[in-house]
């Protein structure tokens, strides 16, 4: 397999028409050789478009595609060896099974006894021995994704696989094990892999890395442990964790010239090392921090000068643990706490709420102070 390279990627739909669209901003993107990569993001963020430029099927308005250095921005898709595995894959029902994964080593001459060892290579990886000679009419589509992708990795000069949202039409329970059998695969066979949806726990299930757009741009690429705890900007802390992370808007302030968050008239230490980037004049500020994050103390803590009194106005239970939703005390501010699944706590309730500095994120124009 080998290394994909987005280079200064723009894509402009209808150019020079009333229904000119920017679907691609500007993307830089590389995807090391071997890796598997998810690419996530909210509808008609421009997640197919960059697919299709990477695979050859769109030209780009500007920019270049480099497959191990080489520019193939003017090749096409064949020249380039990029298989892409659609969300509607067309599978042959005239051919078998066998006959549909031999198809493109048929293609490019490949000898027979060559072709039956690769065929049997792949369908035992994929789990699809049983089914070689029936035909793939009335096999359900799950098994039509699975042989799209052994079709897209059957060839070993193919340079990267690209899915486009290959669940969308499996029934949840099969996805498991699809997903399995591909991340297998990959493993594998080294494929270099982009695999787009927009299911978070999809992406961060399959992915070593995962890129993030909004609106035509890329926002983050990165691991799902920093997306997780690091996100550059507040689109990124909302965007990833179930629930997202809690954003507020909040002032900034000094005491004794340590800087402080003011979150609803509560202080809010932050960590020494965001220190010196905090400038107490700004006002566009926002505080993040995670539901698991925030520490729920149910009885007056002895001390109380690290906590926030605040009451529980909901509580949603959720597949083993709690979300407690509560405000704090003189003001509107909402914050969601994740609590056991057995704590002791009701709508209503007077909570004491710790927000540990280390967890506590600052953005400033929603972009992190971390990531400046
Ligand atoms: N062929 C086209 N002609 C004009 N505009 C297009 C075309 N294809 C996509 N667009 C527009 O480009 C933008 C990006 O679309 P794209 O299909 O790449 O998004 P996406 O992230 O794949 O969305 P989804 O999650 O819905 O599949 C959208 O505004 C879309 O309406
Ligand atoms: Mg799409």
């Amino acid at each position: 397999m080998a290394e994909i390279d987005v280079r200064d990627i723009r894509h402009v739909y209808e150019k020079g028409t009333e229904n000119e669209t920017v679907a691609i901003k500007r993307v830089n993107l590389t995807l090391e050789d071997g890796t598997a990569n998810a690419l996530l993001g909210p509808s008609g963020c421009g997640k197919t478009t960059l697919l299709q430029i990477i695979s050859g099927l769109l030209t780009p308005t500007d920019g270049q595609i480099l497959i191990d250095g080489e520019d193939v921005t003017d090749q096409s898709p064949a020249e380039r060896d990029v298989a892409q595995v659609f969300q509607f894959p067309v599978i042959y029902d005239s051919m078998s099974v066998y006959g549909n994964l031999a198809f493109p080593l048929r293609n490019s001459g490949v000898p027979e006894d060559e072709i039956r060892d690769r065929v049997h290579y792949v369908a035992d990886l994929l789990d699809l021995e049983d089914i070689l000679q029936d035909s793939p009419a009335g096999l359900g589509p799950e098994m039509n994704q699975l042989i799209a992708l052994g079709r897209g990795i059957i060839r070993e000069e193919t340079s990267a696989i690209l899915f486009d949202e290959p669940m969308t039409d499996v029934e949840p329970y099969r996805k498991l094990t699809i997903r399995r059998r591909v991340k297998e695969a990959q493993r594998e066979f080294g494929i270099t892999a982009l695999y787009v949806t927009h299911d978070q726990h999809e992406a961060l299930t399959f992915a070593d890395k995962v890129a993030i757009m909004d609106v035509g741009e890329l926002v983050q690429y990165d691991t799902g442990q920093n997306l997780y705890e690091n996100p550059t900007n507040t689109f990124i802390g909302h965007f990833i964790g179930s629930p997202g992370m809690n954003l507020f808007d909040c002032g900034v302030g000094e005491s004794n010239g340590v800087p402080y968050a003011e979150l609803g008239g509560h202080s809010i230490t932050v960590a020494e090392k965001l220190h010196s980037r905090i400038d107490p004049s700004w006002t566009d500020c926002q505080l993040g921090i995670r539901p698991n994050s925030v520490e729920v103390a149910f009885e007056e803590p002895a001390d109380t000068s690290e906590y926030v009194p605040a009451s529980v106005n909901q509580v949603e239970l959720h597949s083993g643990f709690q979300i407690a939703t509560a405000v704090l005390e003189g003001s509107d501010v909402e914050v969601k706490a994740r609590v056991a699944h057995d704590d002791p706590v009701d709508d209503g309730d007077f909570v004491w709420l710790k927000f540990p500095g280390e967890d506590v994120r600052l953005f400033h124009k929603q972009e992190s102070l971390e990531a400046a």
